[in-house]
Protein backbone atom coordinates (compact mmCIF):
# COMPACT_ATOMS: atom_id res chain seq x y z
CA UNK A 1 0.00 0.00 0.00
CA UNK A 2 0.98 3.33 -0.63
CA UNK A 3 1.03 4.49 3.30
CA UNK A 4 3.36 1.47 3.96
CA UNK A 5 5.75 2.55 0.88
CA UNK A 6 5.78 6.21 2.54
CA UNK A 7 6.74 4.26 6.14
CA UNK A 8 9.38 2.07 4.22
CA UNK A 9 11.05 5.37 2.53
CA UNK A 10 11.00 7.05 5.77
CA UNK A 11 12.87 4.50 7.78
CA UNK A 12 15.19 3.71 4.80
CA UNK A 13 16.39 7.92 5.71
CA UNK A 14 16.36 7.47 8.71
CA UNK A 15 19.08 4.74 8.36
CA UNK A 16 21.14 6.61 5.69
CA UNK A 17 21.68 9.54 8.21
CA UNK A 18 22.14 7.28 11.14
CA UNK A 19 24.80 4.94 9.25
CA UNK A 20 26.21 9.10 7.87
CA UNK A 21 26.51 10.31 11.52
CA UNK A 22 28.14 7.03 11.95
CA UNK A 23 30.85 6.99 9.44
CA UNK A 24 31.58 10.58 9.99
CA UNK A 25 30.98 11.28 13.87
CA UNK A 26 31.66 8.59 15.62
CA UNK A 27 35.20 7.09 16.43
CA UNK A 28 34.65 3.41 15.33
CA UNK A 29 33.12 4.93 11.94
CA UNK A 30 35.58 7.29 11.58
CA UNK A 31 38.75 5.35 12.57
CA UNK A 32 37.61 2.09 10.30
CA UNK A 33 34.76 2.76 7.86
CA UNK A 34 36.76 6.13 7.11
CA UNK A 35 39.83 5.39 6.88
CA UNK A 36 38.73 2.36 4.46
CA UNK A 37 37.12 5.31 2.08
CA UNK A 38 40.33 7.40 2.15
CA UNK A 39 42.65 4.84 1.65
CA UNK A 40 40.53 4.20 -1.53
CA UNK A 41 41.27 7.44 -2.43
CA UNK A 42 37.09 8.46 -2.06
CA UNK A 43 37.40 12.10 -1.41
CA UNK A 44 35.01 13.99 0.98
CA UNK A 45 32.80 15.31 -1.84
CA UNK A 46 32.41 11.64 -3.12
CA UNK A 47 31.29 10.48 0.51
CA UNK A 48 28.80 13.33 0.48
CA UNK A 49 27.36 12.70 -3.22
CA UNK A 50 26.64 9.25 -3.25
CA UNK A 51 25.54 9.22 1.16
CA UNK A 52 28.23 6.53 1.99
CA UNK A 53 27.87 5.84 5.69
CA UNK A 54 28.99 2.66 8.05
CA UNK A 55 27.76 0.58 10.51
CA UNK A 56 28.98 -0.67 13.57
CA UNK A 57 29.85 -4.33 14.46
CA UNK A 58 27.53 -4.71 17.23
CA UNK A 59 24.62 -7.45 16.50
CA UNK A 60 21.97 -4.63 16.69
CA UNK A 61 22.93 -1.16 17.16
CA UNK A 62 20.32 0.03 14.35
CA UNK A 63 17.16 -1.70 15.52
CA UNK A 64 17.71 0.02 18.95
CA UNK A 65 18.55 3.64 17.54
CA UNK A 66 15.46 3.00 15.53
CA UNK A 67 13.02 1.52 18.25
CA UNK A 68 13.94 4.39 20.45
CA UNK A 69 12.93 6.48 17.76
CA UNK A 70 9.16 5.45 17.58
CA UNK A 71 10.22 2.94 14.27
CA UNK A 72 8.67 -0.54 14.52
CA UNK A 73 9.62 -3.84 14.65
CA UNK A 74 7.65 -5.00 11.43
CA UNK A 75 8.55 -1.80 9.54
CA UNK A 76 12.47 -2.45 10.28
CA UNK A 77 11.86 -6.04 9.56
CA UNK A 78 9.89 -5.22 6.03
CA UNK A 79 12.42 -2.51 4.97
CA UNK A 80 15.57 -5.52 5.24
CA UNK A 81 17.27 -3.67 8.00
CA UNK A 82 16.60 -6.10 10.45
CA UNK A 83 16.40 -10.14 10.59
CA UNK A 84 13.89 -11.73 12.43
CA UNK A 85 14.11 -15.77 13.17
CA UNK A 86 11.37 -16.57 14.82
CA UNK A 87 11.51 -19.95 15.95
CA UNK A 88 14.93 -19.17 17.54
CA UNK A 89 13.42 -16.33 18.70
CA UNK A 90 16.38 -14.03 17.40
CA UNK A 91 16.43 -10.91 15.82
CA UNK A 92 19.48 -8.65 14.13
CA UNK A 93 20.44 -5.85 11.81
CA UNK A 94 21.26 -7.33 8.50
CA UNK A 95 23.82 -5.11 8.36
CA UNK A 96 27.04 -5.25 10.47
CA UNK A 97 30.79 -3.76 10.68
CA UNK A 98 30.85 -2.72 7.20
CA UNK A 99 30.73 0.48 4.83
CA UNK A 100 27.61 1.20 3.23
CA UNK A 101 26.44 2.30 -0.12
CA UNK A 102 22.77 3.49 0.06
CA UNK A 103 21.15 2.57 -3.58
CA UNK A 104 19.01 5.76 -4.47
CA UNK A 105 16.10 6.16 -6.58
CA UNK A 106 15.20 8.66 -9.59
CA UNK A 107 13.87 10.89 -6.93
CA UNK A 108 17.13 10.89 -4.65
CA UNK A 109 15.05 8.44 -2.25
CA UNK A 110 16.73 5.64 -0.80
CA UNK A 111 15.25 2.37 -1.05
CA UNK A 112 18.23 0.27 -0.42
CA UNK A 113 21.84 -0.57 0.54
CA UNK A 114 24.41 -2.53 -0.20
CA UNK A 115 27.60 -3.19 2.43
CA UNK A 116 30.74 -4.31 1.83
CA UNK A 117 33.05 -5.73 4.26
CA UNK A 118 36.28 -4.26 5.56
CA UNK A 119 38.54 -7.33 6.36
CA UNK A 120 38.86 -10.36 3.83
CA UNK A 121 36.96 -12.92 5.55
CA UNK A 122 36.78 -16.40 3.57
CA UNK A 123 33.47 -17.05 4.84
CA UNK A 124 31.76 -13.54 4.41
CA UNK A 125 30.35 -12.50 1.20
CA UNK A 126 32.14 -9.09 0.20
CA UNK A 127 29.00 -7.30 -0.29
CA UNK A 128 25.69 -7.83 1.14
CA UNK A 129 22.95 -6.06 -0.16
CA UNK A 130 18.72 -5.17 0.81
CA UNK A 131 16.39 -7.69 -0.27
CA UNK A 132 13.84 -7.26 -2.72
CA UNK A 133 11.06 -5.22 -0.61
CA UNK A 134 7.72 -3.33 -1.64
CA UNK A 135 9.87 -0.25 -2.65
CA UNK A 136 12.91 -1.82 -4.12
CA UNK A 137 12.69 -4.03 -7.06
CA UNK A 138 16.66 -4.70 -7.31
CA UNK A 139 15.77 -5.95 -11.70
CA UNK A 140 15.12 -1.85 -12.25
CA UNK A 141 16.87 -0.39 -10.43
CA UNK A 142 20.48 1.46 -12.14
CA UNK A 143 22.98 2.40 -9.11
CA UNK A 144 23.88 5.86 -9.56
CA UNK A 145 21.35 7.10 -11.97
CA UNK A 146 20.34 9.63 -9.37
CA UNK A 147 23.37 11.01 -9.45
CA UNK A 148 24.46 10.73 -13.02
CA UNK A 149 21.01 11.43 -15.02
CA UNK A 150 22.32 15.01 -15.88
CA UNK A 151 24.82 14.28 -17.24
CA UNK A 152 24.08 11.36 -18.85
CA UNK A 153 21.66 13.73 -21.34
CA UNK A 154 24.42 16.00 -21.49
CA UNK A 155 26.81 13.67 -22.65
CA UNK A 156 24.01 11.87 -24.95
CA UNK A 157 25.86 8.21 -23.80
CA UNK A 158 25.94 6.29 -20.19
CA UNK A 159 29.00 4.55 -19.22
CA UNK A 160 27.60 1.26 -17.83
CA UNK A 161 29.76 -0.75 -15.24
CA UNK A 162 29.99 -3.36 -12.75
CA UNK A 163 30.22 -2.40 -8.74
CA UNK A 164 29.21 0.85 -6.64
CA UNK A 165 33.09 1.94 -6.48
CA UNK A 166 33.56 1.76 -10.00
CA UNK A 167 30.53 4.60 -10.07
CA UNK A 168 32.34 6.67 -7.41
CA UNK A 169 35.69 6.70 -9.00
CA UNK A 170 34.59 7.31 -12.47
CA UNK A 171 32.89 10.28 -10.58
CA UNK A 172 35.82 11.55 -9.46
CA UNK A 173 37.73 11.44 -12.26
CA UNK A 174 34.96 13.63 -13.62
CA UNK A 175 33.01 11.68 -15.71
CA UNK A 176 29.47 11.65 -14.39
CA UNK A 177 27.81 9.51 -16.83
CA UNK A 178 27.71 6.08 -15.36
CA UNK A 179 25.76 3.48 -13.58
CA UNK A 180 26.17 0.15 -12.63
CA UNK A 181 24.21 -2.98 -12.97
CA UNK A 182 25.21 -3.96 -9.17
CA UNK A 183 25.93 -7.82 -9.57
CA UNK A 184 22.90 -8.91 -10.59
CA UNK A 185 22.88 -9.94 -14.62
CA UNK A 186 21.78 -6.91 -16.44
CA UNK A 187 18.24 -6.58 -17.05
CA UNK A 188 15.57 -5.45 -19.73
CA UNK A 189 13.95 -3.29 -17.16
CA UNK A 190 17.31 -1.28 -16.72
CA UNK A 191 17.83 -1.04 -19.84
CA UNK A 192 13.90 0.56 -20.17
CA UNK A 193 14.95 2.84 -17.55
CA UNK A 194 17.94 4.03 -19.34
CA UNK A 195 16.19 4.64 -22.78
CA UNK A 196 14.43 7.19 -20.46
CA UNK A 197 17.61 9.27 -21.04
CA UNK A 198 20.23 8.34 -23.52
CA UNK A 199 19.92 5.80 -26.77
CA UNK A 200 23.51 5.35 -26.04
CA UNK A 201 25.09 2.53 -23.90
CA UNK A 202 29.02 1.79 -23.15
CA UNK A 203 29.74 -1.18 -21.41
CA UNK A 204 32.79 -0.88 -19.28
CA UNK A 205 32.86 -4.18 -17.40
CA UNK A 206 35.79 -5.48 -15.44
CA UNK A 207 38.79 -6.96 -17.58
CA UNK A 208 38.74 -10.37 -16.82
CA UNK A 209 36.87 -13.21 -18.13
CA UNK A 210 34.06 -12.84 -16.15
CA UNK A 211 33.61 -9.18 -17.13
CA UNK A 212 33.93 -10.03 -21.10
CA UNK A 213 31.29 -12.70 -20.51
CA UNK A 214 28.90 -10.13 -19.22
CA UNK A 215 29.81 -7.91 -21.55
CA UNK A 216 29.09 -10.07 -24.47
CA UNK A 217 25.58 -11.07 -22.68
CA UNK A 218 25.22 -7.43 -21.67
CA UNK A 219 25.29 -6.00 -25.63
CA UNK A 220 22.86 -8.13 -27.03
CA UNK A 221 20.62 -7.13 -24.22
CA UNK A 222 20.90 -3.08 -24.80
CA UNK A 223 20.96 -3.94 -28.60
CA UNK A 224 17.38 -5.89 -28.04
CA UNK A 225 16.36 -2.77 -26.25
CA UNK A 226 17.07 -0.71 -29.30
CA UNK A 227 19.64 1.20 -27.86
CA UNK A 228 22.87 1.41 -30.21
CA UNK A 229 26.12 -0.39 -28.11
CA UNK A 230 29.67 0.16 -27.54
CA UNK A 231 32.74 -1.30 -24.83
CA UNK A 232 35.77 -0.68 -23.81
CA UNK A 233 38.08 -3.35 -22.96
CA UNK A 234 40.82 -2.83 -20.00
CA UNK A 235 43.50 -4.66 -19.21
CA UNK A 236 43.30 -8.29 -17.91
CA UNK A 237 43.04 -7.61 -13.99
CA UNK A 238 41.67 -4.01 -13.58
CA UNK A 239 37.86 -2.63 -13.24
CA UNK A 240 36.94 1.04 -13.78
CA UNK A 241 37.64 2.05 -10.19
CA UNK A 242 41.12 0.32 -10.21
CA UNK A 243 42.43 1.69 -13.38
CA UNK A 244 41.07 5.28 -12.62
CA UNK A 245 43.05 5.26 -9.50
CA UNK A 246 46.30 4.00 -11.11
CA UNK A 247 45.74 6.64 -14.73
CA UNK A 248 44.15 9.70 -13.22
CA UNK A 249 41.02 11.93 -14.73
CA UNK A 250 43.01 12.75 -17.55
CA UNK A 251 44.93 9.12 -18.83
CA UNK A 252 41.46 7.67 -18.13
CA UNK A 253 39.83 9.89 -20.68
CA UNK A 254 42.21 9.56 -22.94
CA UNK A 255 41.98 5.93 -22.73
CA UNK A 256 38.33 5.72 -22.72
CA UNK A 257 38.28 7.95 -25.75
CA UNK A 258 40.82 6.05 -27.69
CA UNK A 259 39.88 2.36 -27.17
CA UNK A 260 35.84 2.88 -27.62
CA UNK A 261 34.32 0.25 -30.06
CA UNK A 262 31.50 -0.27 -31.50
CA UNK A 263 30.38 -4.20 -30.95
CA UNK A 264 31.38 -5.22 -34.25
CA UNK A 265 35.11 -4.38 -34.38
CA UNK A 266 34.96 -5.56 -30.61
CA UNK A 267 33.88 -9.41 -31.51
CA UNK A 268 35.56 -9.10 -34.80
CA UNK A 269 38.65 -8.97 -31.95
CA UNK A 270 37.23 -10.82 -29.91
CA UNK A 271 36.97 -14.49 -32.22
CA UNK A 272 39.75 -13.67 -34.60
CA UNK A 273 41.86 -13.90 -31.33
CA UNK A 274 41.45 -17.43 -31.90
CA UNK A 275 39.92 -18.05 -35.17
CA UNK A 276 43.27 -17.07 -36.96
CA UNK A 277 43.06 -18.28 -40.42
CA UNK A 278 41.13 -21.09 -39.47
CA UNK A 279 37.96 -20.75 -41.86
CA UNK A 280 35.55 -22.78 -39.94
CA UNK A 281 36.01 -20.37 -36.82
CA UNK A 282 35.89 -17.51 -38.85
CA UNK A 283 32.39 -19.17 -39.78
CA UNK A 284 31.48 -19.19 -36.26
CA UNK A 285 32.69 -15.58 -35.55
CA UNK A 286 30.79 -14.36 -38.43
CA UNK A 287 27.70 -16.54 -37.49
CA UNK A 288 27.93 -15.09 -33.72
CA UNK A 289 27.94 -11.11 -35.53
CA UNK A 290 25.03 -11.78 -37.07
CA UNK A 291 23.26 -12.98 -34.48
CA UNK A 292 24.03 -10.18 -32.66
CA UNK A 293 23.12 -8.16 -35.62
CA UNK A 294 19.08 -10.23 -35.25
CA UNK A 295 18.55 -8.76 -32.32
CA UNK A 296 18.61 -5.22 -33.18
CA UNK A 297 14.45 -3.89 -33.83
CA UNK A 298 15.34 -1.25 -36.48
CA UNK A 299 15.89 -2.38 -40.13
CA UNK A 300 17.97 -0.01 -41.19
CA UNK A 301 20.84 -0.46 -38.14
CA UNK A 302 20.56 -3.74 -39.30
CA UNK A 303 21.74 -3.20 -42.74
CA UNK A 304 24.01 -0.42 -42.17
CA UNK A 305 25.38 -3.28 -39.01
CA UNK A 306 25.84 -5.91 -41.79
CA UNK A 307 27.63 -3.77 -44.02
CA UNK A 308 30.17 -3.09 -41.68
CA UNK A 309 30.81 -6.51 -40.60
CA UNK A 310 30.76 -7.13 -44.67
CA UNK A 311 33.48 -4.63 -45.14
CA UNK A 312 35.63 -5.76 -42.18
CA UNK A 313 35.25 -9.11 -42.00
CA UNK A 314 35.41 -9.31 -46.33
CA UNK A 315 32.46 -11.10 -47.23
CA UNK A 316 29.96 -10.09 -49.38
CA UNK A 317 26.55 -8.25 -47.97
CA UNK A 318 24.06 -11.01 -49.51
CA UNK A 319 25.59 -13.86 -47.64
CA UNK A 320 25.21 -12.08 -44.33
CA UNK A 321 21.74 -11.10 -45.43
CA UNK A 322 20.76 -14.63 -46.11
CA UNK A 323 22.24 -15.80 -42.97
CA UNK A 324 20.40 -12.57 -40.82
CA UNK A 325 16.99 -13.46 -42.21
CA UNK A 326 17.32 -17.71 -41.83
CA UNK A 327 17.66 -16.15 -37.97
CA UNK A 328 14.84 -13.99 -38.47
CA UNK A 329 12.75 -15.95 -39.68
CA UNK A 330 13.53 -18.56 -36.82
CA UNK A 331 12.52 -16.35 -34.42
CA UNK A 332 9.15 -16.04 -35.23
N1 LIG B 1 28.44 -7.82 -5.77
C1 LIG B 1 27.51 -8.25 -4.85
N2 LIG B 1 27.80 -9.26 -3.98
C2 LIG B 1 29.01 -9.86 -4.01
C3 LIG B 1 29.97 -9.46 -4.97
C4 LIG B 1 29.66 -8.43 -5.84
O1 LIG B 1 26.42 -7.69 -4.79
N3 LIG B 1 29.29 -10.83 -3.13
C5 LIG B 1 28.09 -6.72 -6.67
C6 LIG B 1 28.46 -5.38 -6.06
O2 LIG B 1 27.47 -4.45 -6.47
C7 LIG B 1 29.79 -5.08 -6.69
C8 LIG B 1 29.60 -5.66 -8.09
O3 LIG B 1 28.81 -6.81 -7.89
O4 LIG B 1 30.05 -3.70 -6.70
C9 LIG B 1 30.89 -6.00 -8.82
O5 LIG B 1 31.58 -7.01 -8.12
P1 LIG B 1 33.15 -6.99 -7.96
O6 LIG B 1 33.78 -6.59 -9.23
O7 LIG B 1 33.54 -8.28 -7.34
O8 LIG B 1 33.34 -5.89 -6.81
P2 LIG B 1 33.85 -4.38 -6.96
O9 LIG B 1 32.71 -3.53 -7.35
O10 LIG B 1 35.08 -4.33 -7.77
O11 LIG B 1 34.14 -4.09 -5.41
P3 LIG B 1 35.50 -3.68 -4.70
O12 LIG B 1 36.26 -2.78 -5.61
O13 LIG B 1 35.01 -3.00 -3.47
O14 LIG B 1 36.22 -4.95 -4.39
MN1 LIG C 1 6.07 -2.87 -6.28
MN1 LIG D 1 34.39 -8.56 -11.08
MN1 LIG E 1 35.14 -5.03 -9.87
MN1 LIG F 1 36.83 -3.11 -7.63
Amino acid sequence: TQSERDSLYIVMNYAKEYYKDLLLSSEEGRSIGLSYFRERGFNDRTIEKFELGYTLNEWDHLYKAARSKGYSEEILEKSGLLIVKKEEGKKYDRFRGRVIFPVHNLAGKVIAFGARILTKEKDQPKYINSPETEIYHKSNVLYGLYQGKNAIRKEEFCYLVEGYTDVLSLHQADIENVVASSGTALTEEQIKLMRRFTENVTVLYDGDAAGIKAALRGIDLVLKGGLNVRIVLLPDGEDPDSFSRKKGSTELKQYLKSNTQDFISFKIGLYSKDAGHDPIKKAEAIREIVTSIGVIPDPIKRSVYIQETSHLLKISESVLFTELNKLLIQDR
